[in-house]
């Protein structure tokens, strides 16, 4: 027994991990790199992530999360719901939105489907990762709300930051308007703030990108941030061997080229402006000495129809090509218009063989993985001193710098890589050996798991307590019972606090919600007042806003489905008019609740109400509590659709949820599949529930009535239904 114990304490916990990725295009076969500008150094990067983290010892499975697609225009494989990629990893592809291929941008409005889906699907299968890692903006947010909602940790890489987009976008003279409808710039900056303030740890490539991007963020903190450069994988990428079949990518780049033997100074990128792609052919193009020694070899993705491409570009391809003609470098530039990338590797090794050198003369570049792929193949590199590159070079003391701006200055760097054979031998001897050193996949899993297993330590040490009860993880429990404050948990001090005791001593399978009129704002105060167990789920404002977990995580795909038709100036306008309807206090009012005190004698009755509200064509819920409250709420929202939503997010039966109210604004949330009760000093609005069956109307009082129908249905044991005896089959 103490052996075995201490083996458990020893030994670390073999972990789930969850990595998130949801735009472009995802497979573990056959990458379509550069298709898009979605698809390219994030996606792989995910990839080879998850295959190396599987690899570990310590590591149970690796899913990684991304969008299911279901389109013409792209490969079936995006539509498989699941795809091994290694022994322990694999793709998970969750339909969220429209089916078809949707850009990053246009995912926004998808993002709390996307929470949804998701936990339905760890219901579903029973399986809670221990960690989520969300790559980008777009998975910082969703995963950082999965995390939030599971009570789990959350890590993040953001790959490109939007601030620093915006920045360099408006720099470049593009409008904030533009920004915002070609970029959705605001709401990714939005999701980068929700995503770094949510994280325990931030998972960045390069110390530049921590200076120089994350340090320009409200939640930016030091502490957080982890510099971990991914691998390389060392597999593919290795020197040539003078037995290589030679790669059918050769002929390809050949039939451009009236000397192929030559050099080759190879660029590979994205036409994207960034990438500076047209300043290197105009430094080739002004040359003639570089073009003497080398030819140039252009690989900018694979390309179907220039016409048919986005326009940023099509712009590029449509100036290289220009710039081809206007310094009639015919037979010097190769710009191959489709290539497997399979044969990158190839490539690189081909380049090596033509003791050539590779170049990435981007403005700014983020991290610089091509720049790795060429050191282990043995290439020197011409590198943009902007960005990852310079971490890159220090590390593998393979070639030189330059300043993308500056075409002198990468004019001379080639022609040294090209001109001065021993050092050429230096560099690409030196690249070869320090890449294994610095960025091998291995070592990033290595260096993330330790990091990894140090977050999840930390969290357990501090479970929360209140009134004696440790707070549950939504995923633990399966059962819930769920009060209204006033007069059902309130009104017997002596009571609430015997009914406070019971669910503290409870199994951790048990979980506590409140559910009330009241505001939030208003239920955290006397949650402090009256010392209560910290819950699993809060709803306020009638059914209008739900939270959940040790934060309090507000539900956002709630909010969002409530706002259909919410039109409170309307109502506002006319119930004001309304003799005998008296608006109450500002700090009762909500943002989807509007409530008024009713005095009887004056006002018109409640069905009259609501006849007005039609007539004036508003649709809202109207519900009146206590013969005094009046409450106008979305027709979607309500105490017993949002419990019947919090119930479908989260897997939970209808029958283990139990209920307990005392008046009107009970009454949805009493009446359904729940087992309801209602408390012994209920309101005369509740009387019609008597014909229910699943409803117990309790003798006793306040929390005495709650207890009495805990027992009533045997809700703490195995959980019985007495109207419903017959059907029970053990
Ligand atoms: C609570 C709220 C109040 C609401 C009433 C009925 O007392 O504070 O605003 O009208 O419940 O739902
Ligand atoms: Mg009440």
């Amino acid at each position: 027994m103490n052996l075995k114990l201490t083996k458990q304490m020893t030994e670390k916990p073999k972990l789930k991990i969850a990595l998130i990725s949801l735009h472009g295009l995802i497979r573990g076969e056959n990458m379509e790199l550069g298709k898009d500008e979605d698809t390219g150094g994030q996606t792989r990067y995910v990839i080879e992530l998850a295959r190396a983290l599987s690899e570990r010892e310590d590591v149970e499975r690796v899913d990684l999360i991304t969008r299911q697609i279901i389109d013409d225009r792209v490969s079936d494989d995006y539509a498989q719901l699941e795809e091994q990629i290694a022994d322990k990893a694999y793709i998970i592809r969750i339909p969220f939105g429209p089916r078809r291929y949707l850009r990053k941008s246009k995912l926004w409005p998808y993002m709390e489907m996307f929470v949804d889906q998701c936990l339905n699907r760890f219901q579903r299968t029973r399986t809670v990762p221990d960690i989520i890692h969300g790559h980008y903006a777009d998975a910082g947010y969703g995963g950082g709300q999965l995390a939030r909602l599971l009570g789990i940790p959350f890590v993040f890489t953001g790959h490109s930051l939007g601030r620093v987009k915006k920045m360099r976008l408006l720099e470049s003279g593009v409008s904030e308007a533009k920004l915002e409808k070609n970029y959705s710039i605001s709401q990714r900056i939005e999701a980068e703030e929700f995503a770094l303030e949510t994280c325990s740890l931030i998972c960045t490539s390069t110390h530049q990108e921590v200076k120089e991007q994350y340090e320009i963020y409200e939640n930016y903190i030091p502490e957080r941030m982890e510099v971990i450069p991914p691998g390389v994988d060392l597999g593919s990428f290795k020197p040539p061997h003078a037995d290589d079949p030679v790669p059918k990518i050769k002929q390809v780049i050949d039939r451009f080229l009236d000397d192929p033997d030559k050099p080759m100074i190879v660029a590979m990128a994205r036409p994207d402006e960034r990438k500076n792609l047209e300043k290197l052919v105009e430094v080739y193009g002004e040359s003639p000495q570089l073009q003497r020694a080398a030819n140039l070899v252009l690989i900018m993705g694979s390309r179907e129809d220039i016409r048919d491409m986005p326009s940023g570009q099509r712009t590029v391809l449509k100036n290289v090509l220009t710039l081809i003609d206007v310094y009639d470098l015919y037979g010097k530039v190769s710009y191959p218009k489709q290539h497997d990338s399979n044969e990158v590797p190839a490539l690189y090794r081909l380049i090596t063989q033509s003791r050539g050198v590779f170049v990435n003369a981007a403005m700014t570049e983020p991290f610089g993985l091509t720049l790795l792929e060429a050191a282990a193949s043995g290439c020197p590199i011409v590198a943009t001193y902007d960005g990852g590159p310079s971490d890159i070079i220090s590390n593998c003391h393979n070639g030189l710098l330059v300043d993308p701006f500056d075409g002198k200055q990468i004019e001379q760097a080639l022609m040294r890589v090209l001109l001065e054979k021993e050092q050429w031998d230096l560099w690409s001897k030196a690249g070869l050996e320090n890449v294994y050193t610095h960025y091998s996949w291995e070592r990033h899993a290595q260096r993330y798991l330790r990091d990894l297993h140090e977050i999840l330590a930390g969290q357990e040490e501090v479970p929360k307590i209140a009134h004696g009860r440790k707070t549950r993880r939504l995923p633990q429990i399966d059962r819930l019972i769920i009060a209204d404050i006033d007069n059902t948990l309130t009104g017997n001090d002596e009571e609430m606090h015997r009914f406070f005791d019971l669910i503290a001593g409870a199994q951790d399978n048990i979980g506590f919600g409140i559910a009330t009129g009241r505001r939030y704002e208003e239920v955290i105060k006397l949650m402090e007042e009256y010392d209560m167990p910290h819950p699993e789920v809060l709803i306020t404002s009638v059914g209008t806003e739900i939270y959940y977990g040790k934060s309090f995580t507000l539900d956002t795909s709630w909010k969002k489905h409530i706002d259909f038709r919410w039109e409170p100036e309307k109502i506002h306008k006319v119930l004001g008019g309304i003799d005998g309807l008296f608006i109450q206090e500002g700090y009762e009012q909500s943002p989807y609740k509007i409530s008024y005190e009713m005095d009887k004698s004056i006002c018109p009755s409640v069905a009259k109400i609501r006849r007005i509200m039609r007539e004036n064509k508003i649709r809202a819920k109207v519900i009146s509590s206590l013969g005094m409250f009046l409450d106008i709420i979305p027709s979607r929202a309500g105490s017993g659709l949002s419990i019947r939503h919090m119930a479908y997010k989260w897997g939970f039966p209808l029958e283990n949820i139990l209920i307990a109210g005392d008046s009107g604004n009970d009454e949805e949330m009493l009446s359904g599949n729940t087992l309801g009760v209602v408390v012994g000093n209920y309101s005369p609005e509740l009387e019609k529930l008597r014909k229910y069956p699943r409803v117990y109307f309790a003798e006793a009082h306040h929390a005495t009535g709650i207890l009495e129908g805990i027992e009533y249905y045997n809700f703490l044991d195995t959980i019985t239904i007495p109207n419903e005896k017959i059907e029970e089959d053990g």
